[in-house]
């Protein structure tokens, strides 16, 4: 239900009734329940361009206003402010027909477009940290959001896989695979002791450095001892995402070594649109206002992180057809994405009404503000945060004497995965954040034990109340009605999240419907003795299309849910 579009268009007749010429302006949710549901303020903003009073124009506008639908009753309100209820009937039944829509009333896009979302993207010689964290789950959730609102979404995985470094590792895998003492389990070890080895062997380091030019030169044997390499590496990180119930498969992968025959010619290109500019012998392209250019080739020939990107550009603009590329990464690579950005357009790699944007995120702290680490300053590996959140959650819930060791198993995966997801996710994306398990694992607050305990209470209504639901929805006092118009607020959410690609706008929105159902459940017995049929069966249904609407939201965020907790 497109509710906002809905009341916009209620008052576009008003102003075509009342002959009045008009901006497009828009209604906002009213900030406190006796302003009504929603608010009207364009009164103010036209009565400098109409020259006359807001007020009259108010009034005028609330004399044309259809109050036989989805409105229910019209005020002035202070200097010229339209205060707006929402007609309980409507609401009653929009609620109704949403509970029996699998898609519970949200619109598929009539208009759907193709669009890349570019995430996760680990590098191949190290072991993921926490700082793929954030990528890989913010989004996930953008794909898993749009491809929910309709649009055709292509995942990206735009892994580091190509590098001087791989010649050092492929070298070293080659010496110790000879006697089967490799071991990639630990990559961020192996990478040391390659790193060690280079500094120590001197034979070993001219290897190494004969290897990266064999493998960019293409040598068989090197590529095989490469992709080894990538594949285990690959593995690794497929593990972590296994973990996260994150939907990302090979098939996402384009590694940036996918690109590298499009190099050459991404510099071809640049230089016959005559952008190129030698500068210290590297190429580069200038940028009018940007003090540092852009270096596409190093003097020795050698390509950069810049050029591998303006080549993906290329292709997911003119080959995947995308009309979004999003880039979910790093709020500390701002400056590269502006730039490609501008030299793939002004190249015309990309057509000039494909949106790009940087998806950029904040850091992870630790409770003291510092980024976070391990104990000895070293990285946090993200599989050990993950099984450390599965550890934790499961003390959380081993008091449980009603459930077998598997159930406290599978509950403990839910519930730990879920909190780490969730406490991202809850962060506006820009800010750093202080990583907390005692908070995150908690039932109260913004966190998913609460959403998930909002979903399971509910669940056990619906175990007590073992029978068919059925009958109209009754709109009956204030919170009913305001549970309600939240419910009917799901699509507006999803669709403003999708826009900013903002997850934190789902997770305020589930925290506020929590939050209000609980006040609702205990306002408004169901089950209780001496509550009328009707009453009851119309409660229920509100309390269904609430489960049904945390389940749906959680699921987004790519976060599960239990019956009982
Ligand atoms: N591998 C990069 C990193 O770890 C992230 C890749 C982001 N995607 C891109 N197309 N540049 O920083």
């Amino acid at each position: 239900m497109k509710l906002k579009s809905h009341l916009n268009n209620v008052i576009q007749d008003a102003f075509l009734k009342a002959g009045i010429e008009h901006a497009p302006l828009s209604v906002s949710e009213a900030t406190k329940p006796e302003f009504g549901d929603y608010q009207f303020n364009g009164a103010m903003a036209l009565s400098k361009k109409l020259g006359k009073n807001p007020r009259e124009i108010a009034q005028n506008i609330i004399d044309h206003l259809d109050l036989t639908g989805i409105l229910a009753k019209a005020e002035i309100a202070g200097p010229g402010f339209i205060n707006l209820w929402l007609n309980p009937l409507w609401i009653a039944t929009q609620c109704h027909t949403a509970l029996s829509d699998k898609r519970l009333g949200v619109s598929t896009r009539e208009n759907p477009i193709k669009v890349v979302v570019d995430y996760s993207g680990p590098n191949m010689a190290k072991q993921m940290h926490v700082g793929h964290l954030r990528s890989t789950i913010i989004g996930d959730t953008l794909a898993n959001l749009l491809t929910f609102l309709g649009d055709e979404v292509i995942r990206q995985n735009h892994i580091g896989d190509w590098g001087t470094q791989f010649g050092m590792l492929i070298a070293y895998l080659e010496m110790k695979d000879e006697d089967g003492s490799v071991s990639l389990k630990d990559l961020e070890q192996f990478y040391k002791d390659a790193k060690g080895e280079f500094d120590a062997n001197a034979d070993f380091a001219d290897k190494a450095r004969e290897y990266v030019v064999k493998i960019q030169s293409g040598d068989a044997h090197c590529l095989t001892l490469w992709q080894k390499f990538i594949d285990i590496s690959l593995g690794h990180c497929e593990e972590v995402y296994e973990k996260l119930g994150v939907n990302l498969t090979r098939e996402d992968v384009r590694a940036e070594s996918f690109y590298n025959e499009e190099l050459p010619k991404v510099i071809e290109s640049l230089a016959e649109k005559g952008t190129l500019q030698e500068s210290n012998g590297a190429q580069c392209v200038f940028l009018e206002g940007d003090e540092i250019p852009v270096i596409v080739q190093k003097g020795d020939g050698g390509y950069l992180y810049a050029t591998t990107d303006l080549a993906a550009l290329r292709y997911r603009a003119q080959v995947l057809g995308a009309k979004r590329i999003s880039y979910v990464v790093d709020a500390r690579q701002a400056g590269h994405f502006k730039q490609v950005f501008r030299v793939a357009k002004e190249a015309g790699f990309v057509p000039e009404d494909v949106k790009l944007e940087h998806i950029g995120f904040g850091t992870m702290m630790d409770k003291s503000g510092k980024p976070f680490k391990t104990r000895d300053g070293g990285t946090v590996k993200l599989i050990d945060l993950l099984d450390e959140a599965v550890i934790k959650a499961r003390e959380t819930i081993n008091n449980k004497e009603d459930y077998s060791p598997e159930q406290i198993e599978t509950l403990a995966k839910i519930i730990g995965i879920g909190a780490v997801k969730y406490a991202d996710l809850s962060i506006n994306r820009e800010s750093n954040y202080i990583f907390n398990w005692d908070k995150m694992l908690s039932f109260e607050g913004n966190t998913s034990l609460y959403m998930q305990y909002g979903y399971a209470r509910i669940q056990s209504i619906f175990r007590k109340f073992d029978a068919n639901v059925s009958g109209e929805i009754i709109i009956g006092d204030a919170l009913e009605h305001r549970l309600a118009t939240m419910l009917l607020r799901f699509e507006d959410i999803l669709e403003r999240a999708a826009i900013d690609a903002s997850p934190n706008q789902i997770t305020n929105y589930l925290y506020d419907l929590v939050t209000l159902f609980m006040r609702f459940y205990e306002q408004n017995p169901m089950l209780k003795e001496g509550v009328d049929e009707q009453t009851k069966m119309s409660r229920l249904q509100l309390a269904d299309l609430t489960a049904k609407t945390i389940k749906q939201g959680l699921d987004i965020l790519g976060i599960q849910v239990v019956d009982k907790l």
